[in-house]
Protein backbone atom coordinates (compact mmCIF):
# COMPACT_ATOMS: atom_id res chain seq x y z
CA UNK A 1 0.00 0.00 0.00
CA UNK A 2 1.37 3.45 -0.93
CA UNK A 3 0.62 7.17 0.43
CA UNK A 4 -0.81 7.66 -3.20
CA UNK A 5 -3.10 4.60 -3.82
CA UNK A 6 -5.90 6.68 -4.25
CA UNK A 7 -4.97 8.32 -7.02
CA UNK A 8 -3.13 5.80 -8.61
CA UNK A 9 -6.24 3.59 -8.12
CA UNK A 10 -8.42 6.34 -10.14
CA UNK A 11 -5.93 5.93 -12.96
CA UNK A 12 -6.67 4.58 -16.17
CA UNK A 13 -4.24 5.40 -19.07
CA UNK A 14 -4.93 3.76 -22.48
CA UNK A 15 -4.94 4.29 -26.22
CA UNK A 16 -7.22 3.92 -29.04
CA UNK A 17 -6.28 2.34 -31.58
CA UNK A 18 -8.10 1.47 -35.55
CA UNK A 19 -7.37 1.67 -39.05
CA UNK A 20 -7.96 5.24 -40.36
CA UNK A 21 -11.28 6.56 -40.58
CA UNK A 22 -12.82 3.80 -38.23
CA UNK A 23 -13.45 6.51 -36.03
CA UNK A 24 -10.88 6.81 -33.26
CA UNK A 25 -11.27 10.52 -33.70
CA UNK A 26 -14.82 10.75 -33.35
CA UNK A 27 -14.93 8.40 -30.55
CA UNK A 28 -12.16 10.36 -28.79
CA UNK A 29 -13.73 13.76 -29.10
CA UNK A 30 -17.34 11.95 -27.74
CA UNK A 31 -15.38 10.41 -24.44
CA UNK A 32 -13.78 13.76 -24.01
CA UNK A 33 -17.12 15.51 -24.34
CA UNK A 34 -18.76 13.00 -21.37
CA UNK A 35 -15.44 13.93 -19.34
CA UNK A 36 -16.83 17.85 -20.08
CA UNK A 37 -12.97 18.36 -21.23
CA UNK A 38 -14.22 19.58 -24.27
CA UNK A 39 -18.07 21.78 -25.03
CA UNK A 40 -18.79 20.85 -28.68
CA UNK A 41 -18.47 18.44 -31.32
CA UNK A 42 -15.50 19.10 -33.98
CA UNK A 43 -13.02 20.47 -31.04
CA UNK A 44 -10.65 17.19 -31.43
CA UNK A 45 -8.41 17.93 -34.88
CA UNK A 46 -8.07 14.58 -36.37
CA UNK A 47 -4.39 13.73 -36.86
CA UNK A 48 -5.18 12.04 -39.43
CA UNK A 49 -3.07 13.07 -42.67
CA UNK A 50 -5.81 13.99 -45.08
CA UNK A 51 -5.16 11.51 -48.29
CA UNK A 52 -4.53 14.70 -50.76
CA UNK A 53 -1.16 15.66 -48.13
CA UNK A 54 0.33 12.43 -48.65
CA UNK A 55 3.20 14.21 -51.29
CA UNK A 56 3.66 17.15 -48.90
CA UNK A 57 5.49 15.73 -46.29
CA UNK A 58 5.50 19.60 -44.46
CA UNK A 59 2.17 19.98 -44.34
CA UNK A 60 2.09 16.43 -42.68
CA UNK A 61 4.52 17.37 -39.95
CA UNK A 62 2.15 20.57 -39.74
CA UNK A 63 -0.44 18.79 -38.78
CA UNK A 64 1.58 16.45 -36.44
CA UNK A 65 2.09 19.43 -34.91
CA UNK A 66 -1.50 19.25 -33.77
CA UNK A 67 -0.68 15.59 -32.34
CA UNK A 68 1.48 17.55 -29.58
CA UNK A 69 -1.13 19.11 -27.92
CA UNK A 70 -3.45 16.10 -28.01
CA UNK A 71 -1.08 13.77 -27.73
CA UNK A 72 -2.48 12.85 -24.50
CA UNK A 73 -5.76 13.67 -23.56
CA UNK A 74 -6.79 14.02 -19.61
CA UNK A 75 -10.14 14.52 -17.97
CA UNK A 76 -11.87 13.28 -14.81
CA UNK A 77 -15.12 11.28 -15.04
CA UNK A 78 -16.91 9.39 -11.85
CA UNK A 79 -13.83 10.11 -9.77
CA UNK A 80 -10.96 8.72 -12.23
CA UNK A 81 -8.34 10.33 -13.86
CA UNK A 82 -8.31 9.09 -17.61
CA UNK A 83 -5.42 9.53 -19.87
CA UNK A 84 -6.08 8.84 -23.56
CA UNK A 85 -2.70 7.97 -25.44
CA UNK A 86 -3.37 9.77 -29.05
CA UNK A 87 -1.61 7.38 -32.02
CA UNK A 88 -0.70 9.00 -35.19
CA UNK A 89 -3.36 7.65 -37.77
CA UNK A 90 -0.70 8.00 -40.77
CA UNK A 91 0.50 4.29 -41.09
CA UNK A 92 4.14 5.59 -42.00
CA UNK A 93 4.24 6.56 -38.33
CA UNK A 94 3.53 3.52 -37.29
CA UNK A 95 6.53 2.89 -35.15
CA UNK A 96 5.73 5.98 -33.10
CA UNK A 97 2.09 4.20 -32.73
CA UNK A 98 3.93 0.45 -31.09
CA UNK A 99 6.01 2.49 -28.82
CA UNK A 100 2.86 4.32 -27.51
CA UNK A 101 1.35 0.64 -26.59
CA UNK A 102 3.98 0.60 -24.11
CA UNK A 103 3.23 2.99 -22.15
CA UNK A 104 -0.72 2.36 -21.66
CA UNK A 105 -2.16 0.04 -19.20
CA UNK A 106 -5.04 -1.01 -21.76
CA UNK A 107 -6.44 -0.34 -25.39
CA UNK A 108 -9.91 -0.11 -26.96
CA UNK A 109 -9.99 -1.18 -30.86
CA UNK A 110 -12.26 0.79 -33.26
CA UNK A 111 -13.46 -1.14 -35.87
CA UNK A 112 -15.60 -0.58 -38.52
CA UNK A 113 -18.74 -3.02 -38.51
CA UNK A 114 -18.46 -2.37 -42.76
CA UNK A 115 -14.91 -2.70 -43.36
CA UNK A 116 -14.24 -5.31 -40.29
CA UNK A 117 -10.68 -6.00 -39.05
CA UNK A 118 -7.93 -3.94 -41.45
CA UNK A 119 -4.12 -4.35 -41.75
CA UNK A 120 -2.80 -1.68 -39.28
CA UNK A 121 -5.14 -3.04 -36.40
CA UNK A 122 -3.71 -6.30 -36.84
CA UNK A 123 -0.57 -5.62 -36.86
CA UNK A 124 -0.93 -3.26 -33.87
CA UNK A 125 -2.86 -5.92 -31.79
CA UNK A 126 0.45 -7.92 -32.05
CA UNK A 127 1.97 -5.32 -30.21
CA UNK A 128 -0.81 -5.39 -27.42
CA UNK A 129 -0.77 -9.97 -27.40
CA UNK A 130 3.08 -9.49 -26.95
CA UNK A 131 2.50 -7.23 -23.92
CA UNK A 132 -0.50 -8.91 -22.55
CA UNK A 133 -2.34 -5.36 -22.63
CA UNK A 134 -6.16 -6.09 -21.85
CA UNK A 135 -7.94 -4.84 -24.98
CA UNK A 136 -11.77 -3.77 -25.36
CA UNK A 137 -13.24 -3.64 -28.85
CA UNK A 138 -15.85 -1.24 -30.06
CA UNK A 139 -17.90 -1.93 -33.06
CA UNK A 140 -18.97 1.61 -34.68
CA UNK A 141 -20.45 3.07 -37.41
CA UNK A 142 -23.99 0.48 -36.76
CA UNK A 143 -25.81 3.02 -37.80
CA UNK A 144 -24.50 2.01 -41.51
CA UNK A 145 -24.93 -1.20 -43.14
CA UNK A 146 -22.07 -3.85 -42.06
CA UNK A 147 -20.97 -7.37 -41.62
CA UNK A 148 -23.22 -9.70 -39.71
CA UNK A 149 -22.02 -9.64 -36.16
CA UNK A 150 -21.87 -13.38 -35.41
CA UNK A 151 -19.65 -13.51 -38.86
CA UNK A 152 -17.78 -9.85 -37.74
CA UNK A 153 -16.91 -11.66 -34.04
CA UNK A 154 -15.70 -14.50 -36.10
CA UNK A 155 -13.18 -12.32 -37.74
CA UNK A 156 -12.00 -10.26 -35.18
CA UNK A 157 -10.93 -13.71 -33.24
CA UNK A 158 -9.12 -15.14 -36.00
CA UNK A 159 -7.76 -12.13 -37.46
CA UNK A 160 -6.97 -10.47 -33.76
CA UNK A 161 -6.12 -13.66 -32.92
CA UNK A 162 -7.96 -12.98 -29.77
CA UNK A 163 -11.22 -14.59 -28.02
CA UNK A 164 -13.49 -12.12 -27.30
CA UNK A 165 -16.95 -12.04 -25.42
CA UNK A 166 -19.78 -9.23 -26.45
CA UNK A 167 -20.87 -7.18 -23.31
CA UNK A 168 -23.57 -5.26 -25.39
CA UNK A 169 -25.38 -6.93 -28.89
CA UNK A 170 -26.77 -4.38 -31.78
CA UNK A 171 -30.33 -4.96 -32.66
CA UNK A 172 -30.20 -4.72 -36.24
CA UNK A 173 -28.57 -1.64 -38.38
CA UNK A 174 -27.96 0.87 -40.59
CA UNK A 175 -31.14 2.81 -41.17
CA UNK A 176 -33.13 0.01 -39.09
CA UNK A 177 -30.62 0.11 -36.38
CA UNK A 178 -32.93 0.12 -33.15
CA UNK A 179 -30.13 -0.06 -30.60
CA UNK A 180 -28.25 -2.14 -28.46
CA UNK A 181 -28.82 -5.29 -25.14
CA UNK A 182 -26.51 -4.00 -22.98
CA UNK A 183 -25.39 -7.47 -21.75
CA UNK A 184 -22.58 -6.53 -19.32
CA UNK A 185 -25.59 -4.35 -17.40
CA UNK A 186 -28.82 -6.14 -18.66
CA UNK A 187 -30.69 -3.31 -20.03
CA UNK A 188 -32.02 -2.32 -22.95
CA UNK A 189 -30.51 0.89 -24.63
CA UNK A 190 -32.41 2.22 -27.64
CA UNK A 191 -31.52 4.32 -30.58
CA UNK A 192 -33.34 7.02 -32.60
CA UNK A 193 -31.44 7.91 -35.49
CA UNK A 194 -32.58 11.46 -35.19
CA UNK A 195 -31.76 12.19 -31.97
CA UNK A 196 -28.39 11.20 -32.04
CA UNK A 197 -28.15 9.51 -28.38
CA UNK A 198 -29.66 6.94 -26.33
CA UNK A 199 -33.56 7.74 -26.07
CA UNK A 200 -34.39 5.42 -23.87
CA UNK A 201 -32.84 2.94 -21.20
CA UNK A 202 -34.81 0.20 -19.50
CA UNK A 203 -33.10 -2.28 -17.48
CA UNK A 204 -33.88 -5.52 -18.54
CA UNK A 205 -32.88 -8.44 -16.61
CA UNK A 206 -35.03 -11.75 -18.44
CA UNK A 207 -34.92 -11.48 -22.17
CA UNK A 208 -37.52 -13.59 -22.45
CA UNK A 209 -40.11 -11.85 -20.50
CA UNK A 210 -42.94 -10.19 -23.16
CA UNK A 211 -42.29 -6.66 -21.90
CA UNK A 212 -39.64 -6.90 -24.55
CA UNK A 213 -42.40 -6.48 -27.28
CA UNK A 214 -42.99 -3.29 -25.80
CA UNK A 215 -40.22 -1.78 -26.69
CA UNK A 216 -38.95 -3.17 -30.09
CA UNK A 217 -41.01 -5.22 -32.68
CA UNK A 218 -41.84 -8.86 -32.08
CA UNK A 219 -39.53 -10.33 -35.13
CA UNK A 220 -36.95 -8.17 -33.77
CA UNK A 221 -37.78 -9.34 -30.32
CA UNK A 222 -37.29 -12.97 -30.92
CA UNK A 223 -33.97 -12.36 -33.13
CA UNK A 224 -32.48 -11.00 -29.90
CA UNK A 225 -33.46 -13.57 -27.85
CA UNK A 226 -32.07 -16.37 -30.35
CA UNK A 227 -28.89 -14.48 -30.51
CA UNK A 228 -28.50 -13.63 -26.99
CA UNK A 229 -29.37 -17.70 -26.15
CA UNK A 230 -26.33 -18.12 -28.98
CA UNK A 231 -24.08 -16.04 -27.53
CA UNK A 232 -24.46 -17.29 -24.42
CA UNK A 233 -23.82 -20.71 -25.49
CA UNK A 234 -20.79 -19.96 -27.53
CA UNK A 235 -18.88 -17.62 -25.47
CA UNK A 236 -17.78 -17.98 -22.30
CA UNK A 237 -18.87 -16.31 -19.67
CA UNK A 238 -17.02 -12.45 -19.72
CA UNK A 239 -14.44 -12.55 -16.64
CA UNK A 240 -12.72 -9.95 -15.64
CA UNK A 241 -9.88 -11.43 -14.90
CA UNK A 242 -9.39 -13.13 -18.11
CA UNK A 243 -9.89 -9.48 -19.60
CA UNK A 244 -7.28 -8.66 -17.12
CA UNK A 245 -4.61 -10.74 -18.64
CA UNK A 246 -5.43 -10.02 -22.31
CA UNK A 247 -6.55 -13.43 -23.27
CA UNK A 248 -10.36 -12.15 -23.91
CA UNK A 249 -11.63 -8.62 -25.29
CA UNK A 250 -15.01 -7.92 -24.12
CA UNK A 251 -16.92 -6.41 -27.70
CA UNK A 252 -19.43 -3.15 -27.25
CA UNK A 253 -21.52 -2.34 -30.75
CA UNK A 254 -22.31 1.21 -31.02
CA UNK A 255 -21.97 4.44 -33.05
CA UNK A 256 -19.48 7.24 -32.19
CA UNK A 257 -20.75 9.53 -34.56
CA UNK A 258 -24.51 9.51 -33.02
CA UNK A 259 -23.05 8.80 -30.04
CA UNK A 260 -24.57 5.77 -29.46
CA UNK A 261 -22.92 3.16 -27.23
CA UNK A 262 -20.38 5.63 -25.90
CA UNK A 263 -21.43 6.12 -22.54
CA UNK A 264 -22.04 2.38 -22.10
CA UNK A 265 -17.98 1.43 -23.29
CA UNK A 266 -16.91 4.05 -20.89
CA UNK A 267 -19.07 3.17 -17.99
CA UNK A 268 -17.95 -0.32 -18.38
CA UNK A 269 -14.50 0.84 -19.36
CA UNK A 270 -14.05 2.33 -15.97
CA UNK A 271 -15.06 -0.08 -14.14
CA UNK A 272 -13.11 -3.01 -15.67
CA UNK A 273 -10.10 -1.44 -16.86
CA UNK A 274 -6.97 -1.59 -15.04
CA UNK A 275 -5.78 1.10 -12.99
CA UNK A 276 -1.84 1.26 -13.38
CA UNK A 277 0.10 -2.43 -13.28
CA UNK A 278 3.34 -3.34 -12.47
CA UNK A 279 6.02 -2.88 -15.17
CA UNK A 280 9.35 -4.90 -16.12
CA UNK A 281 12.48 -3.89 -15.57
CA UNK A 282 15.84 -5.70 -16.63
CA UNK A 283 16.61 -5.68 -13.01
CA UNK A 284 13.36 -6.49 -11.17
CA UNK A 285 9.30 -5.83 -11.57
CA UNK A 286 8.26 -2.35 -10.57
CA UNK A 287 5.04 -1.83 -8.71
CA UNK A 288 2.92 1.40 -9.20
CA UNK A 289 2.16 1.57 -5.54
CA UNK A 290 6.00 2.04 -4.55
CA UNK A 291 6.72 5.19 -2.94
CA UNK A 292 9.72 5.95 -4.87
CA UNK A 293 9.24 7.77 -8.51
CA UNK A 294 10.12 5.81 -12.03
CA UNK A 295 9.59 6.44 -15.41
CA UNK A 296 10.66 6.56 -18.62
CA UNK A 297 10.65 8.64 -21.94
CA UNK A 298 8.17 6.59 -24.58
CA UNK A 299 8.42 9.19 -27.06
CA UNK A 300 10.34 12.42 -28.61
CA UNK A 301 8.60 14.93 -30.12
CA UNK A 302 10.84 17.38 -31.88
CA UNK A 303 9.64 20.71 -33.11
CA UNK A 304 10.34 21.62 -36.49
CA UNK A 305 11.33 24.95 -36.26
CA UNK A 306 14.97 24.57 -36.51
CA UNK A 307 15.61 27.87 -34.41
CA UNK A 308 13.81 26.18 -31.35
CA UNK A 309 15.55 23.11 -30.92
CA UNK A 310 13.64 22.17 -28.30
CA UNK A 311 12.02 18.74 -27.99
CA UNK A 312 9.37 17.23 -25.41
CA UNK A 313 10.32 13.85 -24.06
CA UNK A 314 7.12 12.34 -22.78
CA UNK A 315 7.32 10.49 -19.60
CA UNK A 316 5.22 7.79 -18.64
CA UNK A 317 5.06 7.62 -15.02
CA UNK A 318 5.43 3.66 -13.64
CA UNK A 319 5.61 4.20 -9.77
CA UNK A 320 5.14 6.86 -7.14
CA UNK A 321 4.89 10.52 -7.48
CA UNK A 322 6.90 12.80 -9.85
CA UNK A 323 7.37 15.97 -8.18
CA UNK A 324 8.65 19.37 -9.87
CA UNK A 325 11.73 20.64 -9.09
CA UNK A 326 12.74 17.38 -7.45
CA UNK A 327 16.02 15.88 -8.54
CA UNK A 328 15.92 12.49 -10.66
CA UNK A 329 18.37 10.37 -11.67
CA UNK A 330 18.60 10.30 -15.39
CA UNK A 331 20.34 6.44 -15.49
CA UNK A 332 21.81 6.60 -19.12
CA UNK A 333 24.04 9.58 -18.13
CA UNK A 334 24.01 8.55 -14.08
CA UNK A 335 23.85 12.05 -13.25
CA UNK A 336 20.60 14.37 -10.98
CA UNK A 337 18.18 16.40 -12.94
CA UNK A 338 15.54 18.34 -12.03
CA UNK A 339 12.57 19.49 -14.08
CA UNK A 340 10.96 23.13 -13.60
CA UNK A 341 8.45 23.32 -16.30
CA UNK A 342 6.95 19.48 -16.56
CA UNK A 343 3.72 19.44 -18.30
CA UNK A 344 0.97 17.48 -18.20
CA UNK A 345 -2.52 17.42 -20.96
CA UNK A 346 -5.17 18.48 -19.30
CA UNK A 347 -8.16 17.84 -22.05
CA UNK A 348 -6.21 19.50 -24.95
CA UNK A 349 -4.38 22.41 -22.65
CA UNK A 350 -0.58 22.00 -22.13
CA UNK A 351 -0.18 23.34 -18.63
CA UNK A 352 2.68 23.28 -15.79
CA UNK A 353 1.99 20.77 -13.14
CA UNK A 354 3.57 20.38 -9.62
CA UNK A 355 2.86 16.71 -9.23
CA UNK A 356 1.63 13.95 -11.25
CA UNK A 357 1.23 10.08 -10.26
CA UNK A 358 1.72 6.63 -11.75
CA UNK A 359 -0.04 5.94 -14.73
CA UNK A 360 0.60 9.47 -15.73
CA UNK A 361 2.24 11.42 -18.45
CA UNK A 362 4.20 14.41 -18.42
CA UNK A 363 6.25 15.67 -20.88
CA UNK A 364 9.63 17.00 -20.16
CA UNK A 365 11.07 19.97 -22.38
CA UNK A 366 14.34 18.40 -23.62
CA UNK A 367 17.34 20.18 -25.44
CA UNK A 368 18.48 16.33 -26.33
CA UNK A 369 18.86 14.74 -23.14
CA UNK A 370 16.71 11.78 -23.38
CA UNK A 371 16.08 9.03 -26.03
CA UNK A 372 13.45 6.57 -26.33
CA UNK A 373 13.68 4.41 -23.44
CA UNK A 374 15.22 6.50 -20.84
CA UNK A 375 14.82 5.47 -17.65
CA UNK A 376 14.41 8.41 -14.51
CA UNK A 377 14.19 7.45 -10.96
CA UNK A 378 14.26 8.46 -7.25
CA UNK A 379 18.30 7.53 -7.62
CA UNK A 380 17.62 3.60 -8.39
CA UNK A 381 20.17 2.03 -10.74
CA UNK A 382 16.86 0.71 -12.88
CA UNK A 383 16.58 0.25 -16.66
CA UNK A 384 13.03 -0.33 -18.07
CA UNK A 385 13.08 -2.69 -20.65
CA UNK A 386 13.38 -1.71 -24.36
CA UNK A 387 10.79 -0.92 -26.41
CA UNK A 388 10.73 -3.28 -28.92
CA UNK A 389 11.33 -2.47 -32.70
CA UNK A 390 9.95 -3.92 -35.38
CA UNK A 391 11.58 -4.95 -38.59
CA UNK A 392 11.05 -2.19 -41.07
CA UNK A 393 9.21 -2.66 -44.67
CA UNK A 394 11.41 0.00 -46.36
CA UNK A 395 15.15 -0.03 -46.62
CA UNK A 396 18.17 2.08 -47.87
CA UNK A 397 21.82 2.87 -48.14
CA UNK A 398 22.65 6.68 -46.23
CA UNK A 399 25.47 8.13 -47.54
CA UNK A 400 26.96 11.19 -46.82
CA UNK A 401 26.89 13.90 -50.01
CA UNK A 402 28.54 17.19 -48.52
CA UNK A 403 32.42 15.85 -47.22
CA UNK A 404 32.60 18.42 -45.01
CA UNK A 405 29.50 17.78 -43.10
CA UNK A 406 30.35 14.08 -42.22
CA UNK A 407 30.25 14.65 -38.40
CA UNK A 408 27.40 16.68 -38.74
CA UNK A 409 25.51 13.88 -40.75
CA UNK A 410 27.12 11.21 -38.22
CA UNK A 411 25.33 13.54 -35.09
CA UNK A 412 22.13 14.16 -36.65
CA UNK A 413 21.21 10.51 -37.83
CA UNK A 414 22.58 9.39 -34.28
CA UNK A 415 20.22 12.25 -32.32
CA UNK A 416 17.17 11.13 -34.86
CA UNK A 417 17.51 7.36 -34.70
CA UNK A 418 17.19 8.22 -30.97
CA UNK A 419 14.10 10.27 -31.44
CA UNK A 420 12.67 6.66 -32.75
CA UNK A 421 12.13 8.39 -36.35
CA UNK A 422 13.96 5.30 -38.28
CA UNK A 423 16.12 2.15 -37.57
CA UNK A 424 19.56 2.16 -38.16
CA UNK A 425 21.63 -0.97 -38.93
CA UNK A 426 24.85 -0.53 -39.74
CA UNK A 427 26.17 -3.63 -42.51
CA UNK A 428 29.54 -6.04 -40.36
CA UNK A 429 30.63 -6.51 -43.77
CA UNK A 430 31.44 -2.97 -45.05
CA UNK A 431 30.10 -0.59 -42.49
CA UNK A 432 28.00 0.91 -44.64
CA UNK A 433 24.82 2.81 -43.03
CA UNK A 434 21.28 1.58 -43.73
CA UNK A 435 17.88 3.23 -42.76
CA UNK A 436 15.07 1.16 -41.99
CA UNK A 437 11.48 3.04 -42.29
CA UNK A 438 7.98 1.96 -42.16
CA UNK A 439 6.81 4.33 -45.08
CA UNK A 440 8.64 6.39 -48.00
CA UNK A 441 7.65 9.66 -45.71
CA UNK A 442 10.26 8.78 -43.26
CA UNK A 443 13.22 8.92 -46.01
CA UNK A 444 11.78 12.44 -47.18
CA UNK A 445 11.72 13.68 -43.36
CA UNK A 446 15.25 12.00 -42.42
CA UNK A 447 16.82 14.03 -45.29
CA UNK A 448 14.85 17.42 -44.48
CA UNK A 449 15.74 17.18 -41.17
CA UNK A 450 19.41 16.07 -41.54
CA UNK A 451 19.89 19.62 -43.73
CA UNK A 452 17.80 22.02 -41.98
CA UNK A 453 18.82 20.84 -38.75
CA UNK A 454 22.15 19.82 -39.06
CA UNK A 455 23.25 21.57 -41.54
CA UNK A 456 24.21 18.04 -43.31
CA UNK A 457 23.40 16.37 -46.62
CA UNK A 458 22.37 12.61 -47.34
CA UNK A 459 21.42 11.01 -50.52
CA UNK A 460 19.62 7.87 -50.86
CA UNK A 461 21.02 4.49 -52.52
CA UNK A 462 18.93 1.21 -53.50
CA UNK A 463 18.97 -1.70 -51.31
CA UNK A 464 17.04 -4.50 -52.06
CA UNK A 465 16.05 -5.98 -48.31
CA UNK A 466 13.04 -7.92 -47.64
CA UNK A 467 12.66 -7.98 -43.96
CA UNK A 468 15.18 -7.28 -40.38
CA UNK A 469 15.55 -10.53 -38.23
CA UNK A 470 16.59 -10.23 -35.24
CA UNK A 471 18.42 -14.00 -34.67
CA UNK A 472 19.81 -15.86 -31.58
CA UNK A 473 20.31 -19.13 -31.04
CA UNK A 474 21.97 -21.93 -28.17
CA UNK A 475 23.76 -23.63 -31.15
CA UNK A 476 26.70 -21.10 -31.09
CA UNK A 477 28.48 -23.09 -33.61
CA UNK A 478 25.38 -22.77 -36.11
CA UNK A 479 24.88 -19.33 -35.11
CA UNK A 480 28.72 -18.55 -36.29
CA UNK A 481 28.42 -20.88 -39.71
CA UNK A 482 25.30 -18.65 -40.33
CA UNK A 483 27.08 -15.61 -39.81
CA UNK A 484 29.95 -16.27 -41.78
CA UNK A 485 27.49 -17.68 -44.89
CA UNK A 486 25.69 -14.74 -44.80
CA UNK A 487 28.35 -12.19 -43.58
CA UNK A 488 27.25 -9.86 -46.92
CA UNK A 489 23.93 -9.37 -44.96
CA UNK A 490 24.50 -9.51 -41.35
CA UNK A 491 23.75 -5.58 -39.66
CA UNK A 492 24.37 -4.46 -36.28
CA UNK A 493 21.30 -2.47 -34.72
CA UNK A 494 21.33 1.10 -32.85
CA UNK A 495 21.84 -1.66 -29.19
CA UNK A 496 24.70 -3.48 -31.19
CA UNK A 497 22.26 -6.72 -31.54
CA UNK A 498 23.00 -8.63 -34.80
CA UNK A 499 20.68 -8.28 -37.29
CA UNK A 500 20.19 -10.50 -40.56
CA UNK A 501 18.58 -8.43 -43.22
CA UNK A 502 16.92 -11.07 -45.50
CA UNK A 503 16.70 -10.09 -49.22
CA UNK A 504 13.77 -11.97 -50.22
CA UNK A 505 11.22 -14.31 -48.50
CA UNK A 506 12.67 -16.88 -50.02
CA UNK A 507 16.09 -16.30 -49.16
CA UNK A 508 14.67 -16.21 -45.60
CA UNK A 509 12.28 -19.25 -45.55
CA UNK A 510 15.61 -21.24 -47.00
CA UNK A 511 17.83 -19.69 -43.91
CA UNK A 512 15.45 -20.92 -41.76
CA UNK A 513 15.47 -24.70 -43.51
CA UNK A 514 19.15 -24.62 -43.26
CA UNK A 515 19.84 -23.45 -40.03
CA UNK A 516 16.64 -24.72 -37.99
CA UNK A 517 18.49 -24.19 -34.60
CA UNK A 518 18.51 -20.64 -35.02
CA UNK A 519 15.75 -18.65 -34.20
CA UNK A 520 14.64 -15.42 -36.68
CA UNK A 521 12.42 -12.97 -34.93
CA UNK A 522 10.86 -9.34 -36.61
CA UNK A 523 10.72 -8.03 -33.46
CA UNK A 524 13.61 -6.89 -31.34
CA UNK A 525 11.82 -7.85 -28.17
CA UNK A 526 11.75 -11.70 -27.80
P1 LIG B 1 -10.15 8.00 -37.58
O1 LIG B 1 -9.77 8.98 -36.54
O2 LIG B 1 -10.21 6.58 -37.09
O3 LIG B 1 -9.38 8.09 -38.86
O4 LIG B 1 -11.67 8.27 -38.00
P2 LIG B 1 -12.60 9.54 -37.79
O5 LIG B 1 -13.08 9.61 -36.40
O6 LIG B 1 -11.95 10.75 -38.37
O7 LIG B 1 -13.84 9.08 -38.67
C1 LIG B 1 -13.74 8.82 -40.05
C2 LIG B 1 -15.04 9.12 -40.75
O8 LIG B 1 -16.06 8.24 -40.25
C3 LIG B 1 -15.54 10.51 -40.50
O9 LIG B 1 -16.23 10.92 -41.65
C4 LIG B 1 -16.54 10.33 -39.37
O10 LIG B 1 -17.51 11.34 -39.32
C5 LIG B 1 -17.14 8.99 -39.72
N1 LIG B 1 -17.71 8.27 -38.57
C6 LIG B 1 -17.16 8.08 -37.35
N2 LIG B 1 -18.01 7.38 -36.56
C7 LIG B 1 -19.11 7.11 -37.29
C8 LIG B 1 -20.35 6.44 -37.02
O11 LIG B 1 -20.61 5.92 -35.94
N3 LIG B 1 -21.24 6.38 -38.05
C9 LIG B 1 -21.00 6.93 -39.26
N4 LIG B 1 -21.95 6.83 -40.19
N5 LIG B 1 -19.86 7.60 -39.55
C10 LIG B 1 -18.92 7.68 -38.58
P3 LIG B 1 -15.56 11.84 -42.75
O12 LIG B 1 -16.61 12.12 -43.74
O13 LIG B 1 -14.30 11.21 -43.24
O14 LIG B 1 -15.10 13.09 -41.97
P4 LIG B 1 -15.95 14.31 -41.46
O15 LIG B 1 -15.94 15.22 -42.62
O16 LIG B 1 -17.33 13.79 -41.11
O17 LIG B 1 -15.20 14.80 -40.29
Amino acid sequence: MSQYSKEIDKRRTFAIISHPDAGKTTLTEKLLLFGGAIHVAGAVKSNKIKKTATSDWMEIEKQRGISVATSVMAFDYEDHKINILDTPGHQDFAEDTFRTLTAVDSVIIVVDVAKGVEAQTRKLMEVCRMRKTPVIVFVNKMDRDGKDPFDLLDEIEEELKINVRPLSWPIDMGQRFKGVYNIFEQKLDLYTPSKQYVTESVEFKDINSPELEKHIDSSLAEKLRADIELIEGVYPEFDVETYLKGDIAPVFFGSALHNFGVRELLDCFIRIAPSPRPVQAIERVVNPYEDNFTGFVFKIHANMDPNHRSCIAFVKICSGRFERNANYKHVRFNKGMRFSSPTAFMAQKKETVDEAFAGDIIGLPDTGNFKIGDTLTSGEELHFKGLPSFSPEMFKYIENADPMKAKQLAKGIEQLMDEGVAQLFVNQFNNRKIIGTVGQLQFEVIQYRLLHEYGAQCKWEPISLYKACWIESDNAVMLENFKKRKMQYMARDKEGRDVYLADSSYVLTMAQQDFPDIKFHFTSEF
